[in-house]
């Protein structure tokens, strides 16, 4: 075992601390994780943690959302440049703008937002339960969607609501080639497209199955086919590959001048860093006790509802 991977043993052990990652870490991050999951399961691991420090292998709304859900413990983050295109844009002064605007409307917000967003919000959703949240709210309830158009806009033909949407999109997931992925699937007929549902409409409509990260994950582990077109962000093949090492997977290029889709926030995390993190439990989340609060009430009605749907234990 190498030594970055010993002392990082070492030291989780000796201040109880607990690793959760993201499927777009990096596999050796991956690989060390206490748990590795989509952004549900992960706000599900910090709800329910004993540890007494939490290291948040991911972006800088989830290790928010872990300490929320944790104001006594320590939440470092590697990185703390690791953000996200969507929470940036909602940023809270015109986020409470935008809102003014719509008095009597129910806010779903992505869990992709600042904690700002989240104490304006009624409730918080994922890509893994965002169905079911909206569908909790009664057919003829106004609702507005932040911030991911992508996600909202799916949502509402999935569902054949109206809600109104922000316009947000997921930098990685928004720029996937369409054009691209019709050459792939014309080159393996027998290859099934998946997709997050952070992509833009176009590629959601050409896909076989559309799904939160776990659920692309689950899809591949248990579906009959062999060979899977990928549209979602890099990081995801570790683990299919790992749990289906027989079949074979293709990711979706961006377009013709980049290889974008490596998230450049989620890849900002590296052992070194994370090794660091733990050691000098920095950086570390601070959020004030009325954020935290007020924060706290979406997301843990997002946690019940996902529960009550039996899509959480
Ligand atoms: P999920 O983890 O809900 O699949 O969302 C993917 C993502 O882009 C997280 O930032
Ligand atoms: Fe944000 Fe997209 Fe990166 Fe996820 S993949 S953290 S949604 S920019």
């Amino acid at each position: 075992m190498s030594t970055i991977v010993n002392e990082i043993n070492e030291l989780r052990k000796q201040k109880n601390a607990i690793i959760l990652a993201h499927y777009y870490q990096v596999p050796e991050i991956q690989d060390i994780a206490d748990y590795v999951g989509d952004s549900l399961g992960l706000a599900q691991q910090a709800a329910q943690t004993n540890a007494d420090m939490i290291v948040f292998a991911g972006v800088h709304f989830m290790a928010e959302t872990a300490k929320i859900l944790n104001p006594k413990k320590k939440v470092v983050l590697p990185d703390m440049e690791a953000g996200c295109s969507l929470a940036a844009s909602a940023p809270e002064d015109d986020f409470r703008a935008f809102l003014s605007k719509y008095p009597d409307y129910k806010v779903i917000s992505y869990i992709n937002c600042t904690a700002a967003v989240k104490t304006m919000s009624d409730v918080i959703c994922t890509s893994g339960n965002a169905v079911q949240i909206v569908e909790s709210f009664p057919k003829d309830a106004k609702l507005i969607f932040a911030p991911d158009k992508n996600l909202g806009g799916y949502i509402n033909r999935l569902t054949g609501r109206d809600m109104v949407l922000c316009d947000g999109t997921c930098e990685v997931h928004d720029i996937l080639s369409t054009e691209a992925i019709i050459k792939l699937k014309k080159e393996n007929p027998d290859a099934k497209l998946i997709a997050h549902p952070e992509c833009k409409a176009a590629v959601l409509e050409l896909a076989d199955f559309v799904g939160s990260t776990t659920a692309l994950l689950n899809f591949t582990s248990h579906d009959d086919s062999q060979k899977y077109i990928v549209a979602t962000e890099t990081g995801i093949l570790h683990k299919m590959q790992q749990a289906s090492p027989e079949k074979s997977f293709l990711i979706v290029p961006s377009d013709e001048t980049c290889n974008c889709n490596d998230c450049p926030y989620m890849k900002l995390n590296t052992m070194e860093k994370l090794l660091k993190a733990l050691k000098n439990e920095q950086p570390a989340i601070e959020l004030s006790e009325d954020v935290i609060e007020k924060a706290k009430i979406p997301i843990e009605r997002m946690l019940e509802i996902s529960a009550k749907m039996g899509l959480i234990k």
